[in-house]
């Protein structure tokens, strides 16, 4: 396909900002040593709010190919809203990408799809791309209500948004009984949400927009089984949490997946 291969690393609460600067600088170490390039793919580190700074300097200063990006963004323009961080800061940080609607930020904050999809509203009025979380439960998945369940979260998290507002959409399927556990869908169940995803979005915004838009696997990928997790051709990169803590190891993960 034409969607370039994605490969991002969400760091969640890991690494403060001085461990931020050694991970990235192994990572491109590992990266350039592998003979990986953007050609090949796009790689993007997610750290938190404190380390960005840090990473800008970083990849800025030694002119990295690696994309960065943030965890989370405020839905509120600048202004009063104590503890808040605006897209545009993000965004004159030179962040490329914004994670939105991570299941942990939904459980542990309550975040339900209208914020989301305020969330992912602001994040594309300030040229940052979400990367917009969506899957189901263990229970939902046991019940064989995995897909509607997750098609209904997407439409609700986009609500409001037109495909002319959605250039540049990145969506990850993530099953929350995957995530951290060690438990991989197969890569038949993340092939048949990934083609479930686009059929949706190709219904509700058109050819091209479904056609452009890249839809991730998360959940326990790892360096052994991102290929496999990669086949089908509606599955256009991987979302990796406990594997790109380690440059090293999330480069290998990369050159696994290319
Ligand atoms: O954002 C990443 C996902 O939640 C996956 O995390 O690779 O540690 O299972 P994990």
């Amino acid at each position: 396909t034409d969607r370039t291969l994605l490969l991002a690393g969400n760091w969640k609460m890991n690494h403060d900002h001085l461990e931020a600067i050694s991970t990235v600088q192994k990572l491109a170490w590992a990266l350039e040593d592998a003979k990986l390039d953007d050609s090949q793919c796009e790689v993007v580190v997610v750290p938190p709010f404190t380390d960005i700074r840090s990473v800008q300097t970083l990849v800025q200063g030694d002119k990295l190919w690696l994309r960065y990006g943030a965890q989370d963004v405020s839905r509120h323009e600048p202004g009063a809203h104590t503890g808040e961080i605006a897209a545009t800061f993000l965004a004159r940080l030179g962040c490329t990408y914004v994670v939105v609607g991570h299941s942990e930020r939904r459980a542990d904050n309550h975040e339900t799809n209208d914020v989301v999809a305020a969330k992912v509203k602001a994040a594309l009025g300030h040229d940052l791309l979400p990367i917009l979380c969506v899957g189901e439960s263990l229970a939902q998945r046991e019940e064989g209500t995995h897909v509607d369940f997750t098609l209904t979260q997407l439409e609700e998290s986009l609500d409001g948004l037109g495909a002319e507002d959605l250039q540049g959409l990145v969506v990850a399927y993530e099953p929350v009984w995957a995530i951290g556990t060690g438990k991989t869908a197969t890569a038949e169940d993340a092939a048949e949400m990934a083609t479930a995803i686009r059929a949706r979005l190709r219904e509700r915004y058109g050819d091209a927009l479904a056609d452009s838009t890249r839809i991730l696997y998360g959940g326990s990928v790892k360096t052994d089984n991102v290929a496999d997790i990669l086949v089908s051709d509606d599955v256009d990169g991987a979302l990796v949490g406990g594997a790109s803590l380690s440059g090293p190891d999330f480069a290998a993960l990369c050159k696994a997946a290319v």
